[in-house]
């Protein structure tokens, strides 16, 4: 299981508590994959991640608009990806191909790492400089 910590924080609070949602499906992944989860399971997961990509990716990109984030295409490409992957695996699952419990995770994984540990980080400066924290 993954345990919040302060090497996940990107000084926004905000940002933080939504990140510790994704921290709270990637935890029912880990869960899951221990056991013979269901195809309902999996479905289950894969909607609470769109729903987190939808509703969270929606909160940076609106604050780095605001505040003129340079990096924001580059940023705004890796939401995409995310969302992309989700649909090939909502594909996989509505095929009957529903054992991607480890795939799902590695996926996850990598995305705590590269995505909210580094591409996040970086705009915490400028959030940071116009009054967010
Ligand atoms: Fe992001």
């Amino acid at each position: 299981m993954i345990e919040w910590s302060n090497k996940y924080s990107v000084g926004v609070s905000v940002i933080d508590e939504e990140h510790k949602g994704f921290i709270d499906i990637i935890n029912k992944v880990i869960t899951a994959r221990q056991r013979n989860y269901s195809q309902g399971e999996v479905e289950e997961v894969l909607s609470e991640l769109v729903k987190f990509a939808r509703e969270h990716f929606k909160t940076e990109e609106d604050y780095m608009s605001k505040f003129q984030y340079p990096d924001y295409l580059l940023h705004y490409n890796e939401h995409l990806n995310f969302s992309l992957h989700m649909i090939i695996y909502n594909n996989q699952v509505i095929n009957g191909e529903y054992k991607i419990m480890d795939e799902l995770y590695s996926y996850l994984q990598e995305w705590l790492i590269h995505h909210i540990q580094k591409t996040d980080k970086k705009y915490t400066k400028c959030f940071n400089k116009n009054g967010l924290r």
